[in-house]
């Protein structure tokens, strides 16, 4: 694999930083992961928007503007001949002595992965996946805000081995004061009485592309979407269909949540429609141009 290293197109084995690089001693950067269909990105405006803003969020100053950003995706796709992949894009305060200070750090790094990837497992979708509701609460918004798409993972790391620990495909985190927030990588929905369901975004989560796109396909589709209130854990237990949305997963059954069936145990009909919607509004046109 060819890798973006500030600037120029390496391989893997020379994509090196320093260990003075403050994205590896304090987890100071930010990224985003961004889909591959056919050779062109997905929805690519709307993740170089939210880029943008967890910048400013963090006070880190992007060197490049939005299109040159594009370039940069756009060559590392091509220099490794994708088709099918997803690709992430980080910024790190940069190399600096030992401190916290940014002023320390007078360049930032920028690195551009790439993978191969034609998505999920069809069985995923087929069977629906299981989540678990963690102990480990997500970052209070005053604390360190979900909505920065930050590099700093940990408290997403500790969610996903507490759920690893219970056999669960996904964490799902509460907030602070126990209710429901959003997963590890990915964020929430579930229907109960042909209503859709959702966390809203003031209470500390990422706002998603994908949630955004399900959200305004659900609306253009006359189907009713809540998303002013905030709700226990309970109400997923007691939930008619229960599914996960993000960039890789696109719309992903949940039929377990902590052990207990949801529905009939199998992926809703909502869910379904809702997944074969998006793939035709949202993917098929990447495959006509
Ligand atoms: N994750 N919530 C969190 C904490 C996320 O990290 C993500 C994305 C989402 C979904 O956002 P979107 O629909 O824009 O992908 C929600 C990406 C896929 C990742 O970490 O690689």
């Amino acid at each position: 694999m060819k890798i973006y290293l500030n600037g120029k197109i390496v391989p893997q084995e020379k994509a090196l930083i320093s260990v003075f690089d403050h994205g590896f001693l304090y987890g100071d950067g930010i990224y985003e992961t961004l889909r591959v269909y056919n050779g062109q990105i997905f929805k690519i405006k709307d993740h170089l928007k939210r880029f943008f803003q967890s910048a400013r969020m963090t006070s880190l100053n992007l060197p490049m503007t939005e299109a040159e950003i594009e370039n940069a995706l756009y060559k590392t796709l091509q220099a490794n001949k994708l088709k099918e992949a997803y690709i992430r894009i980080q910024i790190t305060r940069g190399y600096g002595e030992i401190g916290l200070d940014p002023a320390l750090c007078p360049k930032p790094t920028i690195v551009i992965i790439p993978k191969e990837f034609h998505g999920h497992p069809e069985e995923f979708y087929q069977k629906g996946v299981s989540v678990a509701v963690v102990n480990i609460r997500r970052n209070h918004p005053l604390a360190l805000n979900p909505k920065i798409k930050a590099t700093n993972f940990l408290n997403n790391i500790l969610a996903k081995i507490e759920s690893l620990k219970k056999n669960a495909y996904e964490a799902i985190m509460l907030t602070i004061d126990g209710y429901v927030a959003e997963g590890t990588i990915c964020n929430i929905f579930f229907v109960r009485q042909g209503v859709l369901i959702t966390p809203p975004t003031n209470i500390g989560i990422l706002e998603g592309v994908t949630r955004d796109l399900v959200i305004r396909l659900a609306k253009s589709k006359y189907l009713r979407v809540m998303m002013e209130n905030s709700f226990k854990k309970e109400a997923l237990y007691n939930a008619d269909e229960c599914f996960l949305t993000s960039t890789t997963m696109e719309i992903m059954p949940v039929t377990r949540v902590d052990g207990k069936k949801i529905g009939n145990g199998k992926p809703g009909a909502t869910t379904k429609w809702l997944l074969k919607g998006f793939r035709e509004k949202y993917v098929a046109p990447y495959y006509k141009k």
